[in-house]
C-alpha cells in the first residue's frame, strides 16, 4: 500500500531542433496517490504520461520539483508493465516468471504458478514466449509483475498493441488479480472507457503535461464493459473530453 507524492514536478526536454523550443513534458503538477487504489493517467499522445511514469520509477530525473514513493514511510518496492511484455525468448514462461525473484525455491515457484493460474495460464510453463499469442505474452508480463509483489504497480499502456477483444479480455484478467491483490497501481492510457472500467479515480492530463481534470469512479470491482452503470459512466466522461478546453502552457 504505497504513498505517491508528486509536488510541482516539471520535465522540460531540450529543443528537438537546433534553434526550437524546449519540449515541456510535464508542467508543475501536484498530486498525491495513497493506499490501496487503481488510478489511471489518461491523456492524448505526447502529454506527459510516460515520462511521469518514468520519474516515479526513477528512470529519469525531474527537471524541477520532487517525487516520493513510499511504503510506510520506507522507499516502495515498484513493479512495471510495459506496451509490449518484454519477456526473455529464449527461457520458458516459467524461467521468465523466476527471472525477477531473488530465490529459486519451491515456494517460490509456487507462488510464481499461482499467478500464472490466476491469468489462466497453467499450461504454459514449459513454453517459451514464441509458442505465445501477444496477449498470451502480455498475460505473462502482467502475472509476473504481480507476483514480485510490489507496493506500487507501474503500468504504461499495456493493452495498446493488442486487438480489441484481446485487450477485453486481459482487462478481466487484470481486474481479477487487482481484486485479489489490491496493490496501489498507476495505470497509463489514452483510452478513457478502459480508464473508467478499471480505475477508482482517474487524473487527465492535457497537451503540455498540466492536469486538467481529477475525477472519482464509484462503483463496486470488478466491473463489466457490459454492465450499463460502467457505460453509461464511460460516455458521460467521454462527452466530456470530447468538449475537452486545452489550457494554454506559458
Ligand atoms: N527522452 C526524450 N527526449 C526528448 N523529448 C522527449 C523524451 N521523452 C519524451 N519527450 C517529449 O516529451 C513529450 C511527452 O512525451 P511522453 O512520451 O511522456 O508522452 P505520452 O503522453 O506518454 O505519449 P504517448 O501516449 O504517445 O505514449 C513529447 O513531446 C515527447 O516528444
Ligand atoms: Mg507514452
Amino acid at each position: 500500500m504505497a504513498k505517491v507524492t508528486v509536488s510541482k514536478l516539471a520535465k522540460l526536454f531540450p529543443p528537438p531542433i537546433k534553434g526550437g523550443d524546449v519540449v515541456r513534458a510535464i508542467t508543475n503538477i501536484d498530486f498525491e496517490v495513497d493506499g490501496n487504489v487503481f488510478v489511471s493517467i489518461v491523456g492524448p499522445s505526447g502529454c506527459g504520461k510516460s515520462t511521469l511514469l518514468n520519474i516515479l520509477s526513477g528512470v529519469d530525473t525531474p527537471t524541477s520539483g520532487s517525487v516520493t514513493v513510499t511504503e510506510a514511510g520506507k522507499p516502495a518496492k515498484l513493479g512495471y508493465v510495459f506496451q509490449d511484455a518484454r519477456l526473455l525468448p529464449w527461457r520458458s514462461v516459467m524461467d521468465n516468471m523466476m527471472y525477477v525473484r531473488d530465490d529459486a525455491s519451491d515456494e517460490s515457484v509456487a507462488n510464481a504458478a499461482k499467478y500464472l493460474s490466476m491469468v489462466g495460464l497453467d499450461h504454459t510453463h514449459e513454453m517459451f514466449p514464441g509458442q505465445l499469442s501477444g496477449g498470451m505474452q502480455q498475460r505473462v508480463g502482467i502475472a509476473r509483475a504481480f507476483s514480485v509483489e510490489p507496493d506500487l504497480l507501474l503500468m504504461d499502456e499495456p493493452f495498446s498493441h493488442l486487438d480489441a477483444m484481446t485487450a477485453r479480455s486481459l482487462r478481466d484478467h487484470l481486474q481479477e488479480l487487482w481484486s485479489r491483490t489490491r496493490k496501489t497501481v498507476l495505470f497509463v492510457t489514452h483510452d478513457v472507457m478502459e480508464a473508467v472500467q478499471l480505475s477508482d479515480r482517474i487524473i487527465v492530463l492535457a497537451p503540455g503535461g498540466v492536469i486538467y481534470d481529477d475525477i472519482s469512479i464509484d462503483l463496486p470491482h470488478p466491473r463489466k464493459a457490459s454492465d450499463p452503470k460502467v457505460a453509461t459512466l464511460q460516455a458521460e466522461i467521454l462527452g466530456q473530453f470530447e468538449n475537452m478546453q486545452i489550457p494554454a502552457v506559458e
